[in-house]
């Protein structure tokens, strides 16, 4: 089976091609230039620029894998969650497609295709928890199979990419600030600046990082760390520790639930973090497991992870009707996957 994956669910348009588990074909559309000087993402530029580009990129997939539109047996486009506006772009494009070229359609939910995207490069394990964090969410699943995900926590606010991107950009390093603190980080003094490690005192799996986005940003100003400032390393190595140790420490108490759980997966932008990478790992071999954390180019959003997850699905007899909805972030994702034999 042929499968199209379409992802449009930000400020990134991605486009792929997966033939039996295989990636027969990317392409990717970054609108970071686009947003940077607004110091986020704007969700009416999103749009327009996704409404720009996946034409064109939609082309220049076919010309790169040397496929034709008729051998595309199922296509597949993030329904959510996400920014409405861009989510409707890929979603009608999908539509389109499905319509004029006579083939079924799945709409992919984009945090489980994040998790699922480990499949890519590795023999996915279940049952296993899987962490999201990117710049939009936090969250924490349980993964039983490949259509069946639970969530144990979410962010109760902001995500732990938000907290890297708005104390960066507090500090002026350019949006999105993750990729450059990590950087920085490296050269950074273990201990010499401390943060708070943020809602551990409570029982259940949620993350709350707004008070730690707070503190980093008053702890920068308290210290005038701007972009050039010889301390920036130190605060940057202070804030990836506190991310990574929050991290851990409710991903570890969501692993002490189901004792016999010994994979843990990690996606998302922010499981590109170095050093949240090796706590995770750290945390797992501990616990005689491992975590698993797709390549880096796959950590971001992209078209790859929609196409696998719609593959993955799509064999399994999984589709949606014409009539699916795309679901904007907040409101909870239908389970309306009709099964066919
Ligand atoms: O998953 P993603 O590409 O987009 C969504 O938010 O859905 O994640 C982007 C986030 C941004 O907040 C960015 O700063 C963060 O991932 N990020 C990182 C790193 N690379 C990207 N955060 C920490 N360390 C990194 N190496
Ligand atoms: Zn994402």
């Amino acid at each position: 089976m042929l499968c199209l994956g379409i992802e449009s669910s930000c400020d990134d348009t991605g486009l792929a091609l997966v033939e039996d588990g295989c990636v027969a074909g990317a392409v990717l559309a970054s609108q970071t230039d686009a947003h940077a000087i607004f110091g986020g993402v704007v969700p009416e530029l999103a749009s327009r620029e996704h409404f720009r580009l996946i034409g064109p990129l939609f082309d220049i997939l076919l010309r790169r894998s040397g496929a034709k539109p008729q051998d595309i047996d199922l296509i597949a486009a993030t329904r959510g969650p996400g920014l409405l506006g861009s989510l409707l772009v890929g979603m009608a494009f999908a539509k389109a497609l499905a319509l004029g070229l006579d083939r079924p359609l799945l709409g992919i939910n984009h945090l489980h295709a994040h998790l699922l995207s480990a499949g890519i490069d590795n023999k996915l394990i279940f049952p296993s928890v899987g962490l999201i964090i990117s710049g939009g969410h936090t969250e924490l699943y349980l993964m039983e199979a490949a259509d069946k995900f639970t969530r144990l926590g979410r962010t109760l606010d902001d995500a732990a990419g938000e907290v890297f991107d708005k104390a960066g950009n507090f500090c002026g390093l350019a949006y999105p600030a993750g990729r450059r603190i990590d950087e920085l980080a490296r050269q950074g003094q273990p201990g010499r600046l401390k943060l708070p490690l943020p809602y551990l005192k409570n029982e259940n799996l949620d993350f709350s990082f707004s008070g730690l986005k707070t503190a980093a940003i008053n702890c920068a100003r308290a210290q005038g760390i701007d972009a050039v400032h010889p301390d920036l390393p130190d605060f940057c190595l202070a804030l990836n520790t506190a991310v990574a140790e929050t991290l851990c420490a409710k991903t570890g108490r969501a692993l002490d639930l189901y004792p016999r759980i010994k994979t843990l997966y990690v996606a998302g932008g922010v499981a590109a973090n170095s050093q949240i990478r090796t706590a995770l790992a750290e945390l797992m071999a501990k616990r005689g497991g491992q975590a698993i954390a797709p390549a880096l180019p796959l950590c971001m959003d992209n078209g790859a992870m929609i196409a696998y997850a719609g593959w993955l699905l799509g064999e399994q007899g999984f589709r949606h009707g014409l009539e699916v909805e795309s679901i904007p972030r907040g409101r909870p994702m239908p389970e309306d996957m009709i099964l066919v034999s």
